[in-house]
Order: structure tokens, then C-alpha cells, then sequence
């Protein structure tokens, strides 16, 4: 049995004293106190300080701020300080500094400045790991383990030679021979035949205009991937061996446009799961992402609490216009993720640097202490979270509604010369999902791949997009819908199988053409700014395609446009199952959803601007129009 996650309400934040005198952590250790402050993480990126040079370590200062906070009764989630290597490591070995896509070697001074197929890397990270679990493992303010920070985040994929024969060992495990992966990649093309494993290189950037080939660039997505990975388990395998009471984990990355990790694979990785999430201040319904992405997060972990690692308490400092969140935003924002499934809400970071490329990101100190709007702000979360302490542990009430999340299609769809660059995977899967929010449908996010029992747990499972669909998930999917499912199949959904070669006979293999009854001739993307009309009055843009039904019944055509006539939505013959040929507006996704949700008689909570989550005993309403929220017991 893993270790879990302590069933507790959790309140903090990063936590960075080394960039702070003795003085300053007194004042902290009392402010920590008055907020209900229960753990911070410390040492994310401590590793110059904490070894000074090779083999040299000085763990004084840490020794005694981990026994200050534990005299002050807060826990310690402690991270293993490996996110960014010391100067003095890639200077003596450039080596490990990583390689981008043009070739170049990229320097130390930012963050994350490593190669994550170098072997001195991970020799020196599980070193550095291992001194740590061994001095700590068993201090009694220590309540879990934070492995590295955001992997991928900055250095998700490098081409560098080390990487190109980590890359080749990969290859030979997932293809028996050179034949079968020429094959898989369709190497015949463009004169791309390997004849030697040797020849197989990283897809480094090739002659302006074209491209590398598409399967493969897939398959190093998932090299990466697995690269990375490794690189956690080894850190966390290494501290299980000192340390088997202490749950083990990492801070996923929960935002719109972040790509470079297969979240599910992770998932069976930690023993809980921790996501950060940021908002994007330009985006005026920006409280609707936030949800998708605690669902997301829920999703992972299978149900089952979760941690929100990191937000913010304002401002972030890495957009175009900073915009530090209104009165009652905050309080919001972090009561809609417990809601949502957080066991807590923890932030980045504790108190506002005063250098460092960082110092105008909020925090939960600022620089104007404790006089500020964000530090009255900080107690009233504390506060509330006090009083929501019961629901730690319990989980989110199961929706009706599931969403199939896929990152490999994403990845496979990030590339360049596919019939449209307008099209977008997250975009689409947003769209629908702000219809739902809005008609107060609740979502759970599953699997790519689940099983038609797993997705019986469901009245309806929407694929937006799901280009890449292998003949075992796709029949899981038709074995869903014959059991008496519901399913929404969109545009460019089934498209290619798992090494990216297209499926033939109309598009959409076998689930859109057979199953939904609908025949997918060409595609037809629309110009940037223009528009195509349906025959019941609904509208889209970007997508069309020329299409006719088979078996379907045809519920809407194009009425303008170069696919006139063609079929735009279509309802399977069965009657249950939703196609849809192009990005419907908002309006147009909302009039689809209220009808979907009238037909299958699916529950509605809250709806224009308010969530309302059941979850434990409590029904949780939050007010977006106002930023009020409120609870009540849930009978
Ligand atoms: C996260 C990171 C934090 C901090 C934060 C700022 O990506 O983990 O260390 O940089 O962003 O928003």
C-alpha cells in the first residue's frame, strides 16, 4: 500500500526563506500562525544553496527553519530541489544543459536548465534526492515529498546527441525492427527509409517549409515524456527507500495551452495528485477554465481528492498585462477547486521576493505586509477554510456528463500541415465545456482508451477532437453507445490510428462512418473571420466539411459556404448519439447542450455565472457575477 495523502484542509504556499534574513522568518513563523497557515513547501529551488559545489552540502539553515515551522505546528511538504541544476554542475559538465529544436545549447541563468535524457542529471538529482530523504525522511514536520517542480515545464523536449541515443534505445523497445517502425511512420515518403538504427535522428528543424515527419515527431512527444518520467521515479524510488510513511508527489501543470505531459500516465505514478493552476487574466470568464481544470485534475486522480500545489493570491507577472484578481476573486477562485475536489488551497508563494525575476508576482505576504488588501484577503481564506474543514477527505459528487481528455491527440494535432492551422484541441474541448458550465452541467474528465464499463458510469461522453483513435478504443466507444450511452462525436474525431496513418473510407473510421452513420468526403476549413451558417439557425466558423448521412438522421446543414448542403449536425439512427461538423459558436454549443440535456433529463445546478458543486455533506455556491459564495448542507 502507497502512502496517501493526510486527509486534512491544507493552507500555504511555497515557502522560500533562504531569500530572507533570521529576523524576517520570526515575523513569518507569527503571520503563518494568524492566516491558519497548516504547510508549506520548501527548497523547490534551493539546490545551490543547499550544495555548493560537488558533493558539498550545507543543510544548516534548512535544519533549522524545518524546526521553526514544526514549533509553530505547520507541516512541511519538502521538495527535493532538483528543478534547477547550480551553476557550478553544468559548467563542469555542459553536457547537461539542453539543446532546442535548432540546435542550439541553451544557457544556465534561468530555470529548469537541463537535458532530461542526461545521465549526470539524473545521477546527481537522485543524489541530492537521497541526501534529503535521508536527513528528513523522518522529522516529525514533514508530511509529504515534492518531487522536483512542474516537470516539462520549461525544457519538455531536447535534441541534443545524448538525447538522440537515449531516443534510439526507445525506439528499438517500441518497434521489434527497424522495418516494423518504417512502416509505422511511413518512411517511403519524402525518401525518409532508415536503413540502420544510427540514421534515426531527434526531429530537429529541417529545410524552411517542410517538416519532420509527423508519426515521428509523435513518438518523441512520447519519448519525452517517458524521459521525464523516468526522472521522477527515480527521485521518488530513492526516497521510498528512506522513507515509506510520507506520501510522494509533483505538481502537475493545469492550464489551457500546457501540452507536455501525459497527465494520465503520471497519475498511476504518485501517490496523490498536486496540480497548480494560473488564470489568464484576459480571459473575461476565466473562473470557467479554472473549473475544467480542477475537473481535469479530479479526472487523474480518479475521483479521489487532490491538491491545488499552487495559484495565485493576485497578479502573476508572466502575461502581457498583469491583472490582479478583483475583491472576492481569490476567495472564489480557491473555493471552486476545493469544491471541485482540492483538499486545500495552497499558493505561489508565501511572501513577495524583493528580487529575482519574480518580485511583481503576487503572494500571500506582499510587499506592503500587512496593511495590504491581499494579506486581509489571506486571513478571510484561512478563515473559511477552517470552517470547510470536514469536507477534507470526501469527494465530488460523480457527474453525468464525461469528457474524454486526450494529450497524445493534442500532441498529434500541435503539428504543422494539417488541413487547417486555425484548429485548435483545447479550444474546442473549452467551447464545449463553457456551454456545460453555463447550463449548470457538471463534467467528469476520463481517460482516453476507458473501458465501455468504465464509461457506463455516464448518461453521455463527449469526444471533441479525438483525432487519434486506435480499433480498441474506438470499439469501446460503439460498445458504450449500443449498451444504451450517449455520445458526442465531433469534426476530425477518429482520424488516424495510433501511429498517425489515416484511416480510409471516410473519415472517422469506423465510429463516424458506421456507427454514427455519417460519411466524411473532405474537409472544408473556413477562412480566418468568416463564418458558416446552418439550417436551424445555428452558426460556426473554422471548420466545415463536405459530409452525408448514411444511416444518420441529418439534423442541421451548411446553408452557405463551400460545403452547402452538406451535413453539419446529425443524431446517429439509434436516436443517442450527437455528430457535429464544425466549431459551433457559444450560443450555438449552449442551444446543443440545453437540448441534449433536455432529451437525456441531465441535472442542472446553478448556471449563468454561478457554480453550484455538491461535494461531502455540503452544497458549495459560488457567484462569479459577485464573487460571493456561500454553503449549506446538501439533503
Ligand atoms: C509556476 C512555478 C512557480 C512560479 C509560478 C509563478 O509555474 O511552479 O515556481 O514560478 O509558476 O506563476
Amino acid at each position: 500500500m502507497t502512502p496517501a495523502m493526510p486527509s486534512q484542509l491544507f493552507y500555504g504556499g511555497d515557502y522560500n526563506p533562504e531569500q530572507w534574513g533570521r529576523e524576517v522568518w520570526l515575523e513569518d513563523m507569527r503571520l503563518m500562525r494568524e492566516a491558519g497557515v497548516n504547510l508549506v513547501t520548501l527548497a523547490v529551488f534551493s539546490w545551490a544553496t543547499l550544495e555548493v559545489a560537488d558533493g558539498v552540502y550545507e543543510f544548516g539553515w534548512l535544519d533549522e527553519i524545518i524546526g521553526l515551522l514544526h514549533e509553530n505546528g505547520i507541516s512541511v511538504d519538502l521538495a527535493t530541489a532538483t528543478a534547477s541544476p547550480p551553476a557550478w554542475l553544468t559548467i563542469a559538465n555542459p553536457e547537461v544543459l539542453p539543446v532546442n529544436y535548432q540546435g542550439t545549447r541553451l544557457s544556465h541563468g534561468g530555470r529548469q536548465g537541463y537535458c532530461i535524457s542526461s545521465p549526470i542529471y539524473k545521477a546527481k538529482s537522485g543524489q541530492l534526492a537521497a541526501k534529503l530523504a535521508e536527513r528528513y525522511g523522518k522529522h516529525p514536520a514533514i508530511k509529504m515529498w515534492h518531487v522536483n517542480n512542474e516537470y516539462g515545464c520549461h525544457n519538455p523536449i531536447c535534441y541534443c546527441d545524448v538525447s538522440a541515443l537515449a531516443w534510439r534505445e526507445w525506439l528499438k523497445k517500441r518497434y521489434s525492427n527497424l522495418e516494423e517502425l518504417n512502416l509505422a511512420w511511413g518512411t517511403n515518403f519524402w525518401s525518409q527509409r532508415y536503413h540502420s538504427w544510427d540514421e534515426v535522428l531527434p526531429p530537429r528543424e529541417t529545410p524552411t517549409g517542410t517538416y519532420p515527419n509527423p508519426s515521428m515527431t509523435l513518438d518523441y512527444r512520447r519519448f519525452s515524456n517517458d524521459q521525464i518520467l523516468d526522472l521522477y521515479l527515480n527521485e521518488r524510488d530513492i526516497i521510498r527507500g528512506f522513507d515509506s510513511v510520507n506520501p510522494i508527489t509533483t505538481n502537475f501543470m493545469s492550464m489551457k495551452h500546457t501540452s507536455v505531459l501525459d497527465y494520465w500516465q503520471w497519475a498511476k505514478e504518485v501517490d496523490f495528485v498536486a496540480t497548480d493552476h494560473y488564470l489568464m487574466a484576459d480571459d473575461e470568464r476565466n473562473y470557467i477554465d479554472l473549473a475544467f481544470q480542477a475537473d481535469l485534475t479530479r479526472g487523474f486522480a480518479g475521483g479521489k481528492p487532490w491538491l491545488l500545489m499552487e495559484h495565485s493570491t493576485s497578479a502573476v507577472n508572466w502575461q502581457e498585462r498583469n491583472i490582479p484578481k478583483a475583491q472576492g476573486e481569490m476567495l472564489a477562485n480557491s473555493l471552486s477547486h476545493v469544491a471541485r475536489g482540492s483538499n486545500g488551497a495552497m499558493f505561489f508563494q508565501w511572501r513577495q521576493s524583493i528580487s529575482g525575476s519574480e518580485k511583481f508576482h503576487s503572494a500571500m505576504v506582499p510587499h506592503t505586509g500587512e496593511k495590504s488588501r491581499i494579506w486581509h484577503n489571506v486571513k478571510e481564506l484561512g478563515a473559511k477554510l477552517q470552517e470547510l474543514k470536514a469536507l477534507a477527505g470526501s469527494e465530488t459528487e460523480i457527474a453525468e456528463v464525461a469528457m474524454i481528455f486526450d494529450y497524445q491527440s493534442w500532441w498529434a494535432l500541435s503539428q504543422r500541415n494539417l488541413p487547417s492551422t486555425s484548429i485548435s484541441y483545447p479550444e474546442l474541448a473549452h467551447d464545449w465545456y463553457r456551454a456545460l458550465w453555463e447550463l449548470g452541467l457538471r463534467v467528469d474528465f476520463v481517460a482516453p482508451g476507458s473501458s465501455a464499463a468504465e464509461l457506463s458510469n455516464y448518461k453521455v461522453v463527449l469526444a471533441p477532437m479525438l483525432y487519434l483513435l486506435n480499433t480498441d478504443d474506438e470499439q469501446a466507444l460503439i460498445d458504450y453507445s449500443k449498451a444504451g450511452g450517449s455520445l458526442v462525436v465531433s469534426y476530425f474525431t477518429g482520424i488516424s490510428n495510433e501511429v498517425d496513418a489515416v484511416k480510409l473510407g471516410g473519415y472517422g473510421g469506423s465510429l463516424v462512418r458506421d456507427h454514427l452513420g455519417v460519411f466524411v468526403d473532405e474537409f472544408a476549413p473556413v477562412r480566418l473571420g468568416e463564418k458558416v451558417s446552418l439550417s436551424n439557425g445555428m452558426s460556426g466558423s473554422e471548420w466545415s466539411q463536405f459530409a452525408t448521412t448514411s444511416s444518420a438522421d441529418e439534423l442541421a446543414s451548411y446553408v452557405d459556404g463551400l460545403a452547402l448542403g452538406s451535413t453539419a449536425l446529425a443524431k446517429s439512427a439509434s436516436g443517442r448519439d450527437w455528430y457535429v461538423g464544425t466549431r459551433l459558436d457559444d450560443a450555438s454549443n449552449q442551444q446543443l447542450f440545453a437540448s441534449l440535456a433536455a432529451e437525456l433529463q441531465l441535472e442542472q445546478l446553478g448556471g449563468k455565472g454561478v457554480e453550484v458543486i455538491n461535494r461531502g455533506g455540503l452544497q458549495l455556491s459560488i457567484d462569479h457575477n459577485t464573487n460571493r459564495v456561500s454553503w449549506k448542507a446538501n439533503v
